[in-house]
């Protein structure tokens, strides 16, 4: 909704925070919706800051595209930001890295956030450089296992748990579940989490409107999703 986003950025906004791909629902942005982001934001001298920490999480068929990797003009208004941490699930080990190609912006980004952020420790970057230099071919296999559990969550949903609309995730091994037609009390995430023992991400925590959606993360066994869903369906089919 290109017009609201106009309308937000015109209320003394300094910063918009960019999620690609968006967590939770998994889009990964086309070129076309990111040049048009961008435009108005350097229109109203907003600066971009983009969290592409699953950039490297993406399917078939689409392409992650740096924000900052557009033109020069965006590149010198925007913060990257990315971490070997969800690719590789290595979140622990503390280790990110932000791509402020404008020195000003780099040292107001040093200067006041730097001692805030510390630094990265030697293990987070041996693991780092280790993911990066020799992870290629096990990603490739794990983005073949997460498309492969995308399919399964979302035939399963589609087939047997009908009630629940979610999206077709284009990256990420999240999922974005719309319960609202259930009705499921007292919420999604609670009804779930007592009836069929799986611990979904409470929609609520995502702001106002994410009430009636819970988050799942496929990035597990296939033997374990396909537990979880079971139990849901179960769940679901045991109300009165
Ligand atoms: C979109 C996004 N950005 C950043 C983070 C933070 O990741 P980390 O603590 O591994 O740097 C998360 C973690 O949940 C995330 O989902």
């Amino acid at each position: 909704d290109f017009d609201n986003f106009e309308d937000q950025l015109q209320r003394n906004t300094k910063m918009f925070l960019l999620c690609n791909p968006q967590n939770p629902v998994g889009r990964v942005y086309r070129r076309d919706e990111l040049e048009q982001l961008a435009a108005l934001c350097l229109r109203h001298n907003v600066i971009i800051c983009s969290d592409e920490i699953h950039g490297d999480l993406v399917f078939q068929g689409h392409r992650h595209i740096p924000i900052g990797s557009i033109d020069s003009e965006i590149s010198a208004r925007s913060i990257t930001l990315h971490a070997p941490s969800k690719t590789f699930n290595i979140a622990g080990l503390k280790c990110a890295f932000a791509v402020i190609p404008d020195r000003e912006l780099r040292r107001q980004f040093t200067h006041n956030l730097g001692v805030r952020l510390g630094s990265a420790n030697s293990l987070g970057f041996t693991a780092a450089l280790a993911a990066y230099q020799a992870g290629e071919k096990w990603l490739d296999e794990l983005l073949m296992h997460l498309e492969n559990n995308r399919d399964i969550l979302f035939e399963f949903i589609q087939n047997f748990m009908p009630g629940i609309r979610t999206t077709h995730p284009e990256g990420t091994y999240l999922a974005w579940l719309d319960c609202s037609s259930l009705h499921l009390k007292p919420s999604p995430h609670q009804f779930f989490l007592d009836n069929a023992r799986v611990a979904l991400n409470d929609g609520s925590t995502f702001g106002p409107g994410g009430e009636n959606f819970v988050r799942m993360n496929f990035g597990c066994t296939r033997s374990m999703l396909l537990e979880g869903l079971e139990r849901m369906r179960s769940a679901l089919g045991k109300r009165d």
